[in-house]
């Protein structure tokens, strides 16, 4: 489609403008479908940038640049009018400034390429829950990826009609092509200290530029369906959050919808997908990042999963940790930074067997010897550790039927947790909505991969795991979630809002050894979360929250009874040094904006556990 056939003034006329200043050689506006999409990919094959493999239909590998290989959070901003509002833990730039600078990088960007207006709905096209954008991009790589990440095309302009809002979405490569020069294999991007990935929640605006690489370049998804959406859920009274959403059957076929929060690379893919070893129970997939929820007229909380795909860390990946996702990236499937093998399939550190044949390319183009193990010494991986598979949703097997319901699905749980390896129990539910709020805003888990960073391994403390993806102040987000509670309160709802717990499947011993076996055994933790919310009789409390009563849980096949008495006890000492940390490190951080309520629950917590 052209630009001149757009029927909304506002966004030709914004089009028009990013045309002039990025001067691409040409513009599309796309519309969606197979044939886009096909034509996208072969561009890319051309390109010398994507292999098709031999062995999964219609799927293709792709390598990216060493400086492109996770989101930059230190390139991140959050240019709000006020610095205020961005908080302590965002990157702020005066957003003048900022567009001064990046229209500077913009101008004559996109030379030499095509620019492709993207329309793409981030919930089912047309549902109230749903939000419009429109990404502007000139990497077909990007457009392939979307299509699998949202609903992209012109049923997203018929909804949008002549004067609908939408966010607007630049982005950019930033590596204009001199007349006659090919990407030629080489995948395009600008140096490190020339990306930004950043966001005007005042105008509702991203822009984009030097990345091409996930969330830094799939616009729909942390730039809009979290950073600018948290902003928008603020302002309209909802919750955008990180979370997956999963659909949970007991034996007797009642069914509950559960929502968690866990930091990036924690297993939320994992947890959204896994089969349950407890005889009779059923876990089937809504969501596995994102959930937009809004508060439904019976007081209960509705969520959509805003995306229509998954964009999942492939190492560890593998049939027994996620036999679904390995079945959802079985076909029709973009996979990024991969290892690829002789016969033409792609490879990863635990995909759960060594690579067949004498060779392997690593994710750097490199020949190595095939591994015999599904392992590689750490620095040697043939598969960048936050290598990835863009798959439809449609394609998991255990995806739920409802997960495309324009009004949601009302959610009865929320989970929280991280990488803890010591001190959090196994679970823990909150003894209110405010304790609630309270265990989320002190979420910490050890970070992994999936962020570019010097603190690999440490543990760093990510409120909702929402940290990375908060468009506005932290303390004003801890704000919103206490006022939800409120409202409910006021409304004498309470008792409809979501029970939240606290859980952590990463606890090691002495030895450093994984305590609790994780995968499917996190249905008994689930089962358990399941019975609480109908209020049985299942739980003793204790000074941190209500934890599972002996024998509640059963102990899965080599866990013994003392370790089971270990995951599920209060760690006093433990518990003490966690609240010091919070009140000397953690809380004074967010200043003045830190809400009170927050600083009571501190308060009766100490006091429980004898401060
Ligand atoms: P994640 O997403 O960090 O939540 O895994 C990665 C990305 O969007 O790049
Ligand atoms: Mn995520």
């Amino acid at each position: 489609m052209k630009v001149q056939d757009l029927k909304h003034a506002g966004l030709k006329k914004w089009v028009d403008e990013a045309v002039a200043l990025m001067t691409p050689d040409s513009v599309e506006v796309c519309e969606g479908g197979q044939s886009e999409y096909d034509r996208m990919i072969d561009i890319t094959v051309k390109a010398g940038l994507a292999t098709k493999l031999a062995k999964k239909p219609n799927s293709y590998l792709f390598r990216s640049d060493p400086s492109d290989v996770a989101r930059v959070e230190n390139r991140t901003y959050i240019a709000s009018k006020s610095e205020s509002d961005a908080g302590p833990t965002n990157n702020w730039v005066d957003p003048a400034k900022l567009k001064e600078t990046m229209t500077g990088l913009y101008k004559g960007s996109m030379k030499g390429r095509t620019m492709y207006v993207i329309p793409f709905s981030m919930g089912p096209v047309g549902s109230d829950i749903a939000k419009i954008g429109i990404e502007i991009t000139d990497s077909p790589y990007v457009v392939a990826n979307m299509h699998i990440m949202t609903r992209v095309g012109t049923k997203v302009l018929d909804v949008l009609g002549s004067n609908g809002f939408y966010v607007p979405c630049y982005h950019s490569v930033g590596k204009p092509l001199a007349a006659g020069e090919k990407d030629n294999g080489k995948w395009p991007c600008a140096p490190m200290d020339d990306k930004y990935i950043s966001h005007f929640p005042d105008t509702r605006e991203i822009w984009s530029y030097g990345s091409g690489y996930g969330g830094n370049a799939l616009l729909g998804k942390k730039c809009l369906a979290l950073r600018i959406a948290s902003v928008l859920a603020r302002d309209e009274g909802w919750l955008a959050e990180h979370m997956l959403i999963l659909k949970l059957t007991n034996p007797s076929g009642e069914v509950k919808y559960v929502t968690g929060a866990f930091p990036s690379a924690c297993g939320k893919t994992n947890l959204a997908m896994l089969i349950p070893t407890l005889p009779g129970w059923k876990v089937e997939t809504v969501g596995d990042d994102i959930a937009w929820m809004k508060p439904g007229a019976d007081g209960r909380l509705y969520a959509i999963n805003p995306e229509a795909g998954f964009f999942g860390v492939a190492p560890g990946t593998n049939n027994d940790s996620n036999f679904n996702a390995m079945e959802a990236a079985a076909k029709n499937t973009i996979f990024t930074n991969c290892g690829l093998t002789e016969d033409g399939d792609i490879w990863w550190e635990q995909i759960g067997h060594g690579a067949p044949g004498k060779t392997v390319i690593d994710w750097k183009g490199q020949t190595k010897p095939a591994p015999q193990t599904d392992k590689s010494p750490k620095g040697e991986e043939i598969a960048h550790p936050n290598a990835r598979f863009t798959a439809p949703a449609k394609q998991c097997p255990c995806i739920a039927k409802e997960w495309e319901d324009p009004k949601g699905v009302p959610i009865s749980a929320f989970l929280f947790g991280g990488r803890r390896p010591s001190t959090i129990p196994l679970v823990n539910q909150a003894k209110s909505w405010i304790h609630g709020v309270f265990m989320g805003s002190i979420t910490g888990s050890e970070v992994t991969a999936a962020v570019i960073s010097d603190q690999v391994g440490q543990v760093r403390r990510d409120p909702f795991a929402m940290l990375p993806f908060c468009g506005y102040h932290m303390g004003d987000y801890f704000k919103h979630w206490i006022n939800i509670g409120k409202k409910a309160d006021a409304d004498g709802k309470a008792d409809k809002l979501p029970k939240i717990f606290f859980v952590n499947w990463f606890r090691k011993d002495a030895e450093g050894k994984f305590m609790w076996p994780g995968y499917g055994e996190n249905s008994r933790v689930l089962a358990w979360v399941f019975d609480r919310c109908d209020g049985k009789d299942n739980c003793v409390e204790t000074p941190i929250g209500n934890l599972p009563k002996p024998g509640t849980i059963d102990a899965p096949k080599g866990v013994s009874d003392a370790v089971m008495k270990e995951l599920c006890s209060v760690d006093i000492e433990g518990w003490k040094k966690e609240i010091a940390d919070v009140r000397k490190n953690h809380y004074p951080k967010f200043g003045d904006r830190m809400p009170k309520e927050l600083y009571d629950e501190l308060d009766a917590i100490e006091k429980r556990l004898g401060v």
